[in-house]
């Protein structure tokens, strides 16, 4: 019993990480996918068919010795010219939040990579009132963002069941808060 316990708080307590970790309102897009952020991918085609809301973010994956991820504004973007730059990411692994309506821009700004097609644009609408189906958006359009939630709806409200003696009063308004604000 005890064991079932400790099982369940640590399943809820990874859910709400990786609920965190999620943002949990926006999609999580891994821009150019399995390719990464690289040269020899293009990056409009990538983005075609796809539709991108604020609060959804970019992933960036690539080589930081190899590459970087520049935000420039549109004269930046179409010269592949830093010198006015918005922000520059060097971890390797770079998120952006798509934080505004309108065009975000980004170009690798090492070697000739930007002018080589390593350059990304990215029109942001305002959230929609009712979220997009997933058929509107494309099937490879982002990492499943149900999955977590209904698995954490679940793991919750099976665990609330079997051992709600555990959960004092005040952790269960938070959980019980958070939950709502993850899922709706
Ligand atoms: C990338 O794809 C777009 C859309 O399919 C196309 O218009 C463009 O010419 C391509 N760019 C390159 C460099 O191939
Ligand atoms: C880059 O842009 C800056 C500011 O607009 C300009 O002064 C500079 O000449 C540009 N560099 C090149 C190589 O075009």
């Amino acid at each position: 019993m005890a064991e079932f316990r400790k099982l369940c708080r640590l399943l809820m307590m990874a859910m709400v990480i990786i609920g965190s970790a999620k943002g949990a309102n926006g999609r999580r897009y891994v821009v150019g996918a399995d390719q990464g952020w690289d040269t020899g991918f293009n990056y409009s085609e990538w983005t075609s068919g796809k539709a991108f809301f604020v609060g959804d973010s970019l992933y960036f994956d690539y080589f930081r010795e190899d590459h970087n991820v520049v935000q420039v504004d549109f004269e930046g973007f179409t010269t592949c010219n830093i010198t006015n730059s918005i922000a520059t990411y060097t971890a390797g692994r770079s998120t952006v939040e798509l934080d505004r309506e309108g065009t975000f821009y980004f170009v690798c700004s090492l070697g000739d990579h930007c002018l080589e097609g390593q350059r990304l644009q990215v029109s942001v609408l305002a959230k929609p009132a009712i979220p997009p189906s997933p058929d509107f958006l494309g099937p490879s359009s982002a990492l499943n963002q149900n999955v977590p939630s209904s698995a954490a709806s679940l793991s919750f409200a099976f665990c609330f069941l079997q051992f709600n003696s555990f959960i004092s009063p005040p952790v269960l308004v938070l959980v019980i808060g958070w939950f709502s604000y993850l899922l709706l």
